[in-house]
């Protein structure tokens, strides 16, 4: 008989999201006639602009065309939408359609990039944090047993929470990799440009590389906070960075995602040999990935169009609306929070004891609106619950009203 990767039984019972959907659906089953509102997984509501509809719809027709038909594309790529992304996103910053590699999504991207990199680095993640870099880590072996604590044994942990503003402070501990997501999920903040050099300069002096999960870039409104690492000096030398459609053009069920891999970031091979990234990023998903569908790439590049650039904005201006919503109605409880000015996610603080899946089973059962639970990102997530602006508009409001009507 076949042995199993034994890292696996070191994961967390069931992937987040997972855990939060089977217990609504055993709320929804028992209450029928309820009206749920859904504030927890960061799913869009608002449906494809048109612009990106019709490039869309262009391209279906193309597949059913003789001439037009397109089988297998590059595995980086298309070079038109690489092309797009290069200059609407990284003009001036040195980046080239070269250094982008076009993907089904950052989830996947985030959670693969781990394996060109020895399974002997040290990791570090922020408290709370996104799950799949801890998740992916265990998967390779690198994390270890989870502590009674709640943490893996060998991932190196960056707390973030009201006492250091929810910025992470340097490690003590020198790490390999170092996973940084601005702005952040799921507390919703964001890092100033003194901050992140920090980052950049620490990983340059300890050579460290640091992956960077720019997935919510979007959403930033604060004049000055970075959209992008390479807006730092040196980051191109030490930084990978991972953006989504997902959550900036609705993309979650189209499926649409990039990395950056500029040619400088580079790592140790046999006998101290200097390897390029870009290099064996590109043989890994020449080997493993077929290439974002032909039509979906087309979708991607008409969000970097005028017309697809004011209706995507648009989009993410009614969900920032949303979450400032949230954020006020929970202030008005008394409960602080963070987020939700340059992110779609608000990050409320729980009076002193309260436990955050308990918290999560009140907001359902009381005024039937599914969050997330703080404790779910880590356990520095303890005592904070987190709920997202992705919300349809009306729905949004009634959960508003429904909360001002919530006590503890
Ligand atoms: C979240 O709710 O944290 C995100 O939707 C998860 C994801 O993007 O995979």
């Amino acid at each position: 008989m076949a042995s199993i990767n034994i890292n696996y039984l070191n994961l967390p019972g069931d992937y987040l999201f997972l855990e939060i959907s089977r217990r609504l659906q055993a709320y929804a089953a028992k209450n029928p006639k309820r009206n749920i509102i859904r504030l927890g997984i960061g799913d869009v509501t608002q449906p494809l602009v048109p612009a990106v509809m019709s490039a869309l719809s262009a391209a279906v027709l193309e597949q059913g065309n003789n001439e037009t038909f397109r089988g297998y594309g590059p595995e980086q790529g298309y070079a038109f939408l690489r092309e797009a992304i290069a200059s609407a996103c990284y003009a001036g910053l040195g980046i080239s359609a070269g250094d982008v590699f076009i993907s089904d999504g950052s989830k996947c991207d985030i959670g693969n990039f781990q394996e060109i990199l020895s399974p002997k680095s040290r990791v570090a993640i922020t408290d709370p944090v996104y799950p799949v870099y801890a998740d992916s880590n265990v998967m390779a072996g690198r994390a270890g047993r989870m502590a009674a604590n709640g943490r893996f044994k060998g991932l190196i942990y960056l707390p973030c929470t009201v006492d250091n503003d929810f910025v992470p402070q340097l490690p003590e501990e020198r790490p390999d990799i170092i996973y940084l997501c601005y702005p952040n999920n799921p507390t919703g903040t964001v890092l100033s440009r003194e901050q992140l050099s920090q980052w950049v300069n620490y990983a340059r002096e300890h050579e460290a590389i640091i992956l960077f999960d720019a997935a919510y870039e979007s959403f930033i409104r604060t004049p000055g906070i970075p959209h992008s690492i390479y807006e730092i000096d040196g980051a191109d030398e030490v930084a990978v960075e991972f953006r989504s459609y997902s959550k900036s053009a609705g993309f979650t069920g189209l499926r649409c995602g990039f990395v950056v891999v500029p040619p400088k970031v580079r790592a140790r091979g046999l006998r101290g040999k200097i390897v390029s990234l870009r290099e064996l990023w590109s043989r890994r998903q020449s080997t493993k990935y077929n290439g974002c569908p032909y039509i979906v790439q087309r979708a991607a590049q008409a969000v970097h169009g005028v017309e697809g650039q004011r209706q995507t904005s648009a989009v993410i201006a009614s969900y920032l609306h949303n979450a400032g919503c949230i954020r006020r109605a929970f202030e008005s409880l008394g409960l602080p929070a963070v987020g939700g000015i340059d992110a779609p996610y608000v990050w409320v603080r729980l009076p002193e004891g309260t436990n955050s899946w308990q918290f999560f089973d009140a907001l359902l059962e009381r005024v039937h609106i599914v969050g997330t639970p703080g404790v779910g990102f880590g356990p520095c997530g303890e005592g904070y619950f987190r709920l997202t602006g992705f919300g349809n508009a009306q729905e949004t409001q009634e959960a508003v009203e429904r909360l001002e009507l919530f006590s503890l």
